[in-house]
């Protein structure tokens, strides 16, 4: 049954303090829980029972007051243990028993190889012991490990450790305490024989810091990166935020078996060691801009989730939403800032604008879940961050920060929700934001039309604004949002135009553009439906240029032609426009040539798009060129702008899907562009093939960047000579980048068998011992687009190295087929649907939450043509009709059958 936001009440009864034990051995661990209760009478009396959440405990005994209960002073289902009558304070103790080795949910405490460790969020703390397992609940912890010396020498918790010593029978203890209260979500522990690198921080008021990563003892030389990465952060948000640390020590590990990408637990990060470990030999220039990210987001949560947290689950994006804008702006910081907000609009676009689009679509701010798990989503994360974003654009830099420091001082300590943040921010500024939450209520994607009119007589320009928002499950009907379109007028005498529109011409009441002299003076304020802007003295051949920076999280229906676009691309002063302006070309030239394969098909059902090959526009291939060639442009953004949009970014603008279609024509453009532009491909790579491969510089990763897609389209040809390019790129290979990147590449070539069976046999003997580049051999295989991929895939399954009690593993091959492959995914057979079903039947016994995000995969089986739309239906039938499917499972295949 569902959980809904109306139903919030505040909790019975708080927890003052609590004191745990843990004793591990490696058959079992013993919890002993201590616990401080006090009544909340606000809303409680001597009548209102205490329910703590528990889940599958086995318990050993129960003290009150010291007073020893038996089994029937107490009621014990699955997910609760319930007190009838308990006084206003008392004290309770429950000591419990887990199997750690047995929890493959990687939910609560669990072993990864031979280390201890936990995840709490969102309820795996109730697995644990019972407790009101809930964000508003925040209690003091103290917490004693004990356990073999020789083999868990070191026994970590959150705060500081203020006792250790020797035990009996070879065994030792380590007390910590944190002296922060926190809710039961950022509890962790860890135990194991670790590895620790040791650094230092001096905050901004002079406050010595220790700095220590765990890992196991053969990674030790792969965390220079990411202690690297956390003084930058540490840096960083004491300039842009104001923001100090709190504690004097600050851990982070690195596990092999972890659901996601790291937790924020309080002085004690818990860390999927993919965004930890990393040297050139061994990570991409992807996987280390990832850990930097990753490391500064876990940090970012001290303040923004940790000292400030959440009074329900419904409010995830709170913290998810700003801790991801305070990642992004870090990264643009320090970084390129184009070639981020590149990155960052290319993810929300490929995965958030689908999700908004489908069966799981919810507001930022959800009103209800079965599994809190299934919501830590592109939703709540990348349009959370949108949210926050926009926000910081209407309000502008200063008064943003004037917003954050109100935030941080009013809120310090407190459980709160978005509405308290965004009341904050009015409060700062004096900007009325009501219109604005409808962001965090109402779900989907607004739909902006742009229609442009130019009057030669009077030098006007007047610019046409649409906003729509398709209905869904969540509401029929959709108001108009408060969109900001950040934007600059783009002519030849000026380009970096940007007059302020005269107001409004709409007749009939729509008002002005909203205005404030201590705004950003470039947006316009769409409220209405419709809304018009006039700009005066505008001259001929200017084109608008809308949504600078991506300043809103919408789908943008242009009226440009391909004249206008190459305009923009080649004089917009924004970066991110001029990027966009290419990948509206190459959407237009996709959809022409996607058409022209339907009509031929339609006209020789016989024929396969293989055996067809329509001809690409002459005006595609010259922009493309003056992209490539343009030698004062950054070349990562060079290497950004000649990247195709992916096929599932193409697939949603269809309905129903042609996958093969989709496929066929990409793979048309690609190869069109190689033949055409085969000595400026050459000499670009020569060009990028300089930089020394251990340098992390951010020329030398563009140089990368840039000669790896130039090598990708040299190597969609299908020709014997470009194959031997790309092997002898591969064999030259001196760090991870190039070697996987020629890999990958040779993977979705036509190349020999026999040559791809060699390089990826020489690839896996090489790195048989490294699990993080083992999940890459993996990746690229999945990723492949060649005939016989499916079959292999089945294979990799079964191979000696996969394993589906590994996150990482499984996700290596079977995320990739479900999200990343769809042209294998989606073969007409509905051959990949049933492998892809059956097997998250399986892995739901093992682990659900990971079963659940696979599950995600089939979401949009109704934008399908109707043999794979009844095919994926089946799947979706037997799934939710598996007896015992978890709730995580239920949750994901349930709503998109009745979506
Ligand atoms: N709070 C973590 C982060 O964003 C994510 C943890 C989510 N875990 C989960 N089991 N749902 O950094
Ligand atoms: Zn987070």
């Amino acid at each position: 049954t569902p959980k809904y936001l109306k139903d919030y009440r505040p909790p019975a009864y708080w927890i003052d303090k609590i004191d745990l034990q843990f004793d591990l051995a490696d058959d079992q661990t013993i919890v002993t829980s201590t616990m401080k209760i006090r009544r909340n009478n606000d809303v409680s009396d001597k009548l209102t029972p205490l329910v703590l959440d528990c889940r599958d405990l086995d318990i050993i005994s129960v003290v009150a007051d010291d007073m020893v209960l038996c089994s029937a002073d107490y009621e014990l289902t699955p997910e609760t243990f319930t007190l009838p009558r308990v006084p206003e304070l008392f004290v309770l103790e429950i000591k419990n028993r887990l199997v750690p080795h047995n929890n493959t949910a990687l939910e609560g405490l669990y072993r990864s190889g031979r280390t201890f460790c936990t995840q709490c969020e969102a309820q795996g703390f109730r697995r644990i012991t019972c407790f009101p397992d809930r964000p508003d609940v925040m209690t003091l912890f103290s917490c004693i490990i004990t356990a073999e010396k020789k083999k868990y020498p070191v026994l970590l918790s959150n705060g500081n450790p203020v006792a250790s010593g020797d035990l009996d029978n070879g065994r030792h203890y380590v007390k910590w305490e944190d002296p922060f209260k926190k809710p039961s979500y950022l509890f962790a522990l860890v135990a194991g024989d670790l590895s620790c690198i040791e650094d230092h921080f001096t905050t901004f008021s002079g406050k010595n810091i220790t700095l220590k990563i765990f890992v196991e003892h053969e990674n030790k030389d792969k965390c220079s990166h990411a202690m690297k990465s956390l003084k930058e952060s540490m840096a960083w948000d004491e300039e842009r935020f104001g923001r100090e640390y709190d504690l004097d020590l600050y851990q982070i590990v690195a596990v092999n078996d972890f659901n996601m990408g790291a937790m924020e637990n309080k002085g004690l990060n818990i860390f999927n060691s993919k965004y930890v470990l990393a040297k050139t030999e061994t990570a991409t220039d992807t996987d280390f801009m990832n850990i930097q990210r990753v490391i500064a987001h876990e940090y970012f949560h001290n303040w923004t989730g940790n000292r400030i947290t959440l009074k329900n689950w419904f409010q995830l994006s709170l913290k998810e939403g700003l801790t991801v804008f305070r990642d992004q702006e870090f990264s643009s910081d320090l970084n390129s800032r184009a070639v981020q907000r590149i990155s960052d609009v290319r993810k929300l676009r490929t995965f958030q604008f689908p999700e908004d689009a489908g069966s799981m679509a919810h507001p930022v701010r959800p009103e209800s879940y079965i599994e809190m798990n299934n919501f830590y989503t592109m939703t709540v994360y990348e349009k959370g961050s949108e949210v926050i974003r926009m926000m910081f654009e209407i309000l502008g830099r200063e008064l943003f920060r004037k917003g954050m420091d109100l935030y941080f001082a009013r809120f310090d300590g407190q459980a709160v929700t978005t509405e308290d943040f965004v009341q904050i921010m009015e409060e700062a500024s004096g900007i009325d934001l009501s219109q604005f939450r409808l962001w965090y209520s109402q779900s989907g994607t607004p739909r902006i039309k742009v229609k442009r009119e130019y009057d030669s007589a009077n030098r006007t320009l007047t610019i046409h604004l649409t906003q729509n928002t398709p209905p869904d499950h969540n509401q029929s009907e959709k108001k108009p949002l408060h969109i900001p379109v950040k934007y600059g007028l783009v002519s030849l005498s000026d380009s970096n135009g940007n007059s302020e529109p005269s107001g409004n011409s709409e007749p009939n009441g729509n008002s002005e553009p909203h205005r404030n002299p201590e705004q950003n003076d470039h947006i316009l304020h769409l409220k209405e439906q419709h809304q018009t802007f006039t700009f005066n003295d505008i001259a001929p051949e200017t084109r608008p240029s809308l949504f600078r920076e991506f300043s809103a999280p919408v789908i943008i229906e242009n009226d440009f032609s391909a004249e206008d676009l190459a305009f923009l691309m080649a004089n917009d002063t924004d970066e991110f426009n001029r990027w966009d302006a290419a990948q509206q070309l190459y959407f237009m030239e996709l959809k022409r040539i996607i058409g022209l394969l339907q009509d031929e098909k339609a006209s020789n059902p016989d024929k396969t798009y293989n055996d067809m090959a329509p001809p690409l526009s002459e005006h595609l291939v010259n922009a493309f060129r003056e992209s490539l060639c343009n030698t004062t442009l950054d070349r990562a953004l060079i290497a950004q702008t000649i990247t195709l949009p992916g096929e599932s970014e193409i697939a949603q603008q269809y309905d129903p899907i042609d996958v093969d279609a989709i496929h066929r024509a990409r793979q048309i453009m690609k190869q069109t562009i190689a033949e055409k532009l085969a000595t400026e491909l050459d000499d670009i790579i020569d060009l990028c093939s300089k930089a020394d491969p251990e340098d992390l510089s951010h020329e030398a990763m563009a140089d990368r960047s840039l000669k790896n897609i130039a090598l990708s389209y040299i190597g969609s040809l299908d020709s014997t000579s470009s194959h031997q390019i790309i092997h002898k790129h591969y064999i030259n290979a001196m760090n991870m980048t190039d070697k996987i990147g020629a890999l990958s590449i040779l993977c979705n070539s036509t190349c020999e068998e026999s040559t791809l069976n060699q390089a990826l046999a020489q690839f896996h003997l090489m790195w048989r011992e490294d699990p993080l580049v083992l999940d890459k051999w993996f990746t690229v295989q999945a990723s492949s687009t060649r005939p016989g991929t499916l079959e292999n895939i089945k294979a990799l399954t079964c191979h000696p190295d996969f394993s589906w009690r590994n996150p990482n593993r499984v996700r290596s091959v079977m995320s990739i087929l479900g999200t990343g492959n769809p042209y294998i995914f989606h073969r007409k057979d509905g051959n990949g649907y049933a492998f892809f079903a059956e097997k998250i039947i399986q892995l739901d016994k093992i682990n659900s939450q990971i079963a659940a995000r696979l599950a995600g995969a089939f979401n949009h089986w109704k934008k399908y043509d109707l043999q794979r739309r009844t095919l994926m239906q089946q799947q979706l039938e037997i799934m939710v009709n598996t007896p015992d499917l978890s709730r995580d499972v239920y949750e994901i295949v349930s709503k998109a059958l009745s979506a």
